[in-house]
């Protein structure tokens, strides 16, 4: 599987540093329960972050509402930390989305295309609730829309690799060019800005690394509201698209791709919660 944890693992870069845990606060009063029913209206995309170190370590609490199949693939993560972030963002996942659907999350099902992309299954698949989820380091983005195709990735910063070489592979001639242009000190940030942008865009697209990087040129312009500058070879997917970079946190750069130009986002940095420094950061109050 492609992915920048990969191509870390490729470089044989070391695993950055776990930021010191927070103690544990909840987003409602009642041990990390999300609120139901939570309103999406069709025109709005809502961003979640997940603080997946706060709550780790209460692996056997999330567990619980898990699948078999789920569990079965957490039991194979190599690392501990890999195995409780797994556990916790999966959990969370599922707790979200039963509070759009009003639903238990351990009855939610899902099921995954030819690339893995997943969706609801059979059961609630007809109440056009679709989603995606990224993380990176020890945290976790989720988005939320209505019959919209939707991507998002986050990226921990990091420096140790020399990101002009990376580009060269995977960036398309246009975002090379940019990314030269920049004064030394701003490119690493540039480059995740690109990265998570070009992946964010083939999650929406359910291709995943199908869909050659090189096909589409994305802006490395900070805060950019429509990064998405041209697709080949037909040029008209364009503008079926928005993407632009959303909040991630001190230490991580994130975008978001959604199907369409008429949405509005609601981000978890709006709202962060009824716990104030909560680990779970929701983007509208329920209801
Ligand atoms: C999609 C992809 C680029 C994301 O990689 P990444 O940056 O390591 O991971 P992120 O944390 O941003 O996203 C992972 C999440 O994206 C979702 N996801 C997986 N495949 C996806 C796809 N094709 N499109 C959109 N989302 C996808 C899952 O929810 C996954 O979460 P999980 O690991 O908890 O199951 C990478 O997984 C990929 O290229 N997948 C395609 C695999 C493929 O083509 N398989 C074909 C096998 S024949």
């Amino acid at each position: 599987m492609f992915s920048f944890r990969w191509l870390a693992k490729e470089m044989n870069l070391k695993p950055l540093a776990i930021q010191g845990r927070r103690s544990l606060m909840n987003i409602g009063d009642s041990g990390y329960k999300v609120d139901a029913p939570l309103m999406l209206p069709d025109d709005e995309v809502h961003l979640w972050r997940v603080d997946l170190d706060a709550i780790r370590s209460e692996e056997f609490h999330w567990l619980k509402v898990l699948s078999e199949d789920e569990a079965k693939r957490a039991a194979r993560f190599h690392f501990p930390v890999d195995r409780e972030r797994f556990i916790a963002s999966r959990a969370f996942l599922r707790k979200i989305l039963a509070g759009y659907l009003d639903a238990a999350a351990s009855d939610l099902t899902f099921t995954y295309s030819k690339k893995e992309k997943p969706s609801l299954g059979p059961a609630f698949s007809n109440r056009g609730l679709t989603f995606n989820l990224s993380h990176s380091g020890g945290i976790a983005l989720c988005a939320f829309s209505r019959c919209r195709d939707v991507g998002v990735d986050v990226e921990q910063i990091r420096r140790d690799f020399e990101v002009e070489g990376i580009a060269r592979r995977f960036f398309s001639p246009h975002e090379q060019d940019e990314l030269a242009q920049l004064p030394a000190a701003e490119r690493v940030e540039a480059f995740f800005r690109c990265w998570t942008r070009k992946e964010a865009y083939i999650k929406a697209t359910g291709d995943g690394l199908s869909l050659p990087l090189t096909q589409f040129d994305v802006s490395l312009t900070p805060g950019c509201t429509n990064a998405l500058l041209s697709t080949r070879p037909d040029d008209a997917e364009t503008s079926l698209w928005k993407l632009i970079e959303v909040p991630a946190g001190s230490g991580y750069i994130a975008a978001l791709c959604v199907r369409g130009r008429d949405w509005k986002l609601k981000d978890w940095s709006a709202n962060p919660g009824k716990g104030g420094d909560s680990p779970v950061m929701f983007p509208v109050s329920p209801n």
